[in-house]
């Protein structure tokens, strides 16, 4: 099913402003978000709404009318390695609630009506203006097609924050977002044009070699990136890799 192609907007409320890139997304005035009760919710609870409320990238995204944390992430990994250009190809995996949708749309200049951006999530993602946007699973059989027939052929960047529904058990949430970095490889690998990047959310851990090998010897260079925004605390980081020469064969290529 497809929802939402060029037409814009964040459901949420927000605080008219600009944030630290100084683009503004939404301009209402809204959202304040104070501590009502903490008395009575579970000691990780008051941890996570203390954490939230003292947290300025929080605070920056409610301000901007970005959907989401991760927006300012991609603005700080594309500030500082300005992989974003205007009129792009761009084909976002696990887009919802659309934050990435938002900075690609504005940073590729898409309302000048050149570029195409696609948007694939498992679950519904709000309208964002010249982004075309698919819900379902990014490996079902057509949905490759559908993205093509979308973008209008290759893809210039795929980027991907796919996360998988945290368990809480570390070492499986890991084994499972590595499972979908390599699922989303193997997405890049059907659409990428020569040349192009690829962004992946990865963590840090015991699989990294294998998929960096991958990496290594489909793309000219990878980066491992922790934009500022991303928690110190977090395992989570970011790959990005640039130049892409094509997927290899079968027989040199260890994630096969
Ligand atoms: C961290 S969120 C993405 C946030 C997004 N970058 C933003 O800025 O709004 C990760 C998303 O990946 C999606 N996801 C996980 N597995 C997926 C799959 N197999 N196919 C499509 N989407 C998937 C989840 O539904 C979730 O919405």
């Amino acid at each position: 099913m497809t929802q939402g192609k060029k037409s814009g907007g964040s459901g949420n409320s927000s605080r008219a402003g600009k944030g630290s890139s100084g683009r503004s997304y939404r301009g209402k005035a809204g959202l304040t978000v104070q501590p009502k009760k903490m008395r009575g919710r579970k000691p990780s609870s008051q941890r996570w709404l203390t954490r939230q409320l003292n947290d300025p990238y929080v605070n920056e995204t409610h301000r901007r009318g970005l959907r989401s944390r991760a927006a300012i992430k991609l603005e700080q990994m594309d500030d500082k390695f300005g992989f974003l250009r205007p009129h792009m190809h761009v084909v976002d995996l696990g887009c919802a609630p659309g934050g990435w949708l938002q900075v690609v749309s504005d940073r590729c200049r898409l309302s000048q009506g050149k570029g195409k951006l696609v948007g694939i999530d498992l679950l519904e993602t709000e309208s964002v203006p010249d982004a075309e946007i698919f819900v379902g699973d990014i490996t079902e059989p057509d949905m490759l097609d559908k993205v093509s027939a979308a973008i209008g052929g290759k893809a210039d960047a795929v980027i991907s924050d796919m996360a998988a529904a945290t368990t809480g058990h570390r070492p499986t949430d890991h084994l499972r977002t590595m499972g979908l970095l390599e699922i989303a490889l193997d997405f890049a690998d059907e659409i990428l044009e020569p040349g192009g990047i690829f962004l992946t959310k990865a963590f840090r851990g015991g699989t990294d070699k294998v998929l960096l090998d991958a990496l290594n010897l489909r793309f000219d260079k990878v980066r491992h990136i922790k934009p500022e925004a991303s928690r110190a605390e977090s395992v989570e980081m970011y790959l990005l890799a640039t130049g892409y020469r094509g997927a290899p064969t079968a027989e040199n290529d260890e994630i096969d």
